[in-house]
């Protein structure tokens, strides 16, 4: 009954602010998409066999926008509840542990590292803490989708170890956190606990593809790795290079979604897709209508 006035009262909003702002649907649009991304959040059955609750999914927002709001972060709260979501949904029987590669200043961290509290895993924070290393080669990247271009350095993005582990103190959870300091080159290779989530956000092609080298082999079927260069073909790229996966994977490319603008949490574009390792679609994946199946007989 008060979900259905709510829901009343809030079409009723939509359709006051549709009409004040007919010339500018954007900011509409994006609170209509975002509120549907947060509905699917709270929905029951997300989270119930770790006893989370929707009062306990209302603070964890909160909690998001507060971190967002006093931590200079690269990625959004919808970023954050979408990642929450997924682990969320993760069956707790599945073992293993949360990897963020790439934290800056923590933001993304603190929010991860609360969702890990949550479920009851630890998160693995990995950052070289000096920021970006020199690229291989100076490489152009370019966003198509935004028309945007441009050139990443060395040092770019980078905050302090102390700085970082202050930030999760004040807005986290930093008892689930195990830091891993040092470039992934070297760094990952001490990896070797089974991984059920990762959130890879690197901002180049060859930081991307030591992350895939050494986290990959460590996650369980259906277990996906997001990350947040989804417009940058230059990064995104790696997740179709069969080459490159033959080579040093030994398996075809797996594929991104949201390749190019992102998942559809905005009107516009977003930089957060995802891959997802699957052994074997016939086995996980639906069959369909409007698609072939050699060992199925006709019916005639
Ligand atoms: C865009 S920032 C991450 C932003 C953060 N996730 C957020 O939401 O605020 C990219 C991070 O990746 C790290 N990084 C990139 N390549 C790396 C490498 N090869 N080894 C270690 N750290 C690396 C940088 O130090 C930087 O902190």
């Amino acid at each position: 009954m008060l979900s259905a006035l709510k829901t009343k009262i809030d079409n009723s909003l939509y359709r006051i602010l549709l009409i004040r702002h007919r010339n500018d649907s954007y900011p509409i649009a994006s609170r209509g998409i975002q509120r549907l991304i947060t509905e699917r959040f709270y929905n029951e059955h997300v989270g119930s066999q770790y006893n989370v609750n929707r009062k306990m999914k209302e603070e964890l927002i909160k909690q998001f926008y507060l971190t967002t709001a006093n931590v200079e972060t690269a990625t959004s709260p919808i970023y954050h509840i979408v990642m929450a979501l997924e682990i969320l949904s993760i069956p707790p029987e599945v073992e293993g542990d949360i990897i963020e590669c790439g934290c800056w200043k923590g933001g993304s961290t603190a929010n991860l590292s609360l969702v890990c509290k949550l479920v009851g895993r630890r998160l693995i924070v990995c950052d070289s803490f000096e920021g970006l290393p020199e690229e291989e080669e100076r490489l152009m990247h370019h966003y198509p989708h935004l028309k945007v271009y441009g050139y990443y350095e060395r040092g770019m993005y980078t905050a302090q170890l102390d700085e970082v582990k202050e930030n999760i103190t004040r807005y986290g959870d930093i008892s689930v956190c195990k830091f891993v300091p040092g470039f992934f080159s070297e760094t990952l290779k001490i990896l070797n606990s089974q991984i059920v989530f990762a959130f890879i956000d690197v901002d180049l092609g060859s930081s991307m593809k030591d992350c895939i080298k050494y986290i990959w082999p460590l996650l369980g079927n259906g277990s996906k790795v997001y990350t947040d260069d989804s417009c940058d073909m230059e990064v995104v790229k790696v997740w179709f290079d069969d080459v490159w996966w033959n080579k040093e994977m030994n398996q075809v490319a797996p594929g991104y979604v949201g390749s190019g603008c992102g998942l559809p949490l905005s009107p516009k574009l977003t930089s957060l897709g995802y891959a997802v390792k699957v052994l074997d679609p016939a086995k996980d994946f639906n069959r369909v209508s409007w698609l072939s199946y050699p060992d199925e007989e006709k019916v005639k």
